[in-house]
C-alpha cells in the first residue's frame, strides 16, 4: 500500500504517536515512620488522584529527547533526570531496544509541588512508550518498573484511591466517594529528600510510632463525607514543610478563613490542598485564595479519577 504503514511489519499494536493523560495526587493521610537503614521511611500513605492532569506524548525519534510546555515548563529538567526519560530508558532496556523516542510533556501539575507531578510523567511515559512500541507489558511488570522509578510512581499508574505502604509503593485500593479540592501553588518547589531530612531532624530523639491509617479516615473516604474527611486529614510531613517554608501557614490560614473545611500541605509540599464541600465552594475558596496574595496560582479539582490513561 503506497505511502501507508504495513501493520504486519510494525506489529499490530505499534502506533505513530501515543498520548497518555495522568493525574496529580493529594495525600489525605500521610503517616511517616522512622528512617529505615536504606534512608527511606515506611509510610501509611492514603493517595487520592485528582482531576489536575499532565499529558505525555511519545513519538518515534532517532534518540531520546524530552520537551515540555506549560506555565512552569522552564523548571522541568529535560535531561535523563526527568522521570519520563528514565521510564523510557528502563522500558527500552527491558525490551532490549533503544529508547528512541521523543517525549513531550504538557505540564499542568505543579513542579516539585508535592502532587507527584514528576512521578505522574514517569508513569505516563512508561505507558505511552509501551503502547508506542507495541510491547503490551503485563500490568504487574509495569508496576514493578514504576516502583523502581520512585515511591509515588505506581500510584500515578493506578490512580483512584489507594493506601500505599512500604515506602509508598505497595498499593491497596480503597473505596472513595467524590471530594472537591482547591490547590494553592506556592512560589518555587520543595525538595522531597530535604523535607524528609527535616522530618528526621524534628523527630530526632523521639519515639516515632509505626505509621498507620485509622479506620475513621477510610470510613470518611468510603462514605464520600467531606466533613468527616476534614476531621481526619493529616500529614506527618506538614511540620517539616512549614519549618522549611513558614509562609505556608499564611496560605493555610487564608484557605480556611475563606471557608475550606480543612487545609493541609500536599505530600512534601509546598502546594497546599483545601477540602471543600462542593464545586461552588471550590470556586469561592479559589477566588479568595487568589486574592489573598498568599499563593502564586490556584487549581480547582475533584477526585478520585483514574490513573494514567492512553488517550484515543
Ligand atoms: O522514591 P522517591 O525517589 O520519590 O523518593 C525521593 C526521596 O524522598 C528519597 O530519596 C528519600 O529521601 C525520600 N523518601 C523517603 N521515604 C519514602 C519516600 C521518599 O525518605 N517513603
Amino acid at each position: 500500500m503506497a505511502g501507508g504503514t504495513d501493520r504486519r511489519t510494525r506489529g499490530p499494536a505499534a502506533r505513530a504517536a501515543v498520548t497518555v493523560r495522568v493525574p496529580a495526587k493529594v495525600n489525605v493521610r500521610l503517616a511517616v515512620g522512622a528512617a529505615r537503614p536504606d534512608g527511606f521511611h515506611d509510610l501509611a500513605n492514603v493517595f487520592l488522584a485528582v482531576s489536575l492532569f499532565d499529558e505525555v506524548t511519545a513519538t518515534p525519534a532517532d534518540a531520546l529527547t524530552v520537551t515540555c510546555e506549560g506555565p512552569d515548563a522552564a523548571e522541568v529538567p529535560l535531561d535523563r533526570t526527568n522521570l519520563a526519560a528514565r521510564a523510557a530508558e528502563v522500558l527500552a532496556a527491558r525490551a532490549g531496544r533503544e529508547p528512541a523516542v521523543h517525549l513531550h510533556i504538557a505540564k499542568r501539575i505543579p513542579v516539585a509541588g508535592g502532587m507527584a507531578g514528576g512521578s505522574a510523567d514517569g508513569a505516563a511515559a512508561l505507558l505511552a512508550c509501551d503502547a508506542l512500541w507495541g510491547l503490551d507489558t503485563p500490568r504487574a511488570e509495569l508496576l514493578d518498573l514504576c516502583a523502581g522509578l520512585g515511591s509515588d510512581v505506581p500510584f500515578s499508574l493506578v490512580g483512584a484511591a489507594a493506601l500505599g505502604t512500604g515506602r509508598g509503593e505497595l498499593l491497596t485500593p480503597v473505596d472513595a466517594g467524590t471530594f472537591h479540592w482547591v490547590f494553592a501553588v506556592a512560589d518555587g518547589g520543595l525538595s522531597t529528600p530535604a523535607v524528609f531530612r527535616e522530618f528526621d531532624r524534628l523527630t530526632a530523639g523521639t519515639d516515632v510510632p509505626e505509621p498507620a491509617c485509622g479506620p475513621a479516615l477510610l470510613a470518611a473516604l468510603a462514605a464520600g463525607d467531606p466533613d468527616a474527611l476534614a476531621a481526619t486529614l493529616a500529614n506527618d510531613l506538614q511540620p517539616a514543610a512549614l519549618a522549611l517554608r513558614p509562609r505556608l501557614a499564611d496560605t493555610l490560614a487564608a484557605g480556611t478563613a475563606a471557608g475550606a473545611l480543612a487545609g493541609i500541605v500536599s505530600g512534601s509540599g509546598p502546594t497546599t490542598a483545601f477540602l471543600v464541600r462542593d464545586a461552588a465552594a471550590a470556586a469561592e475558596v479559589a477566588a479568595a485564595l487568589a486574592a489573598s496574595g498568599t499563593c502564586r496560582a490556584t487549581h480547582v479539582a475533584s477526585g478520585p479519577v483514574p490513573g494514567a490513561t492512553v488517550l484515543p
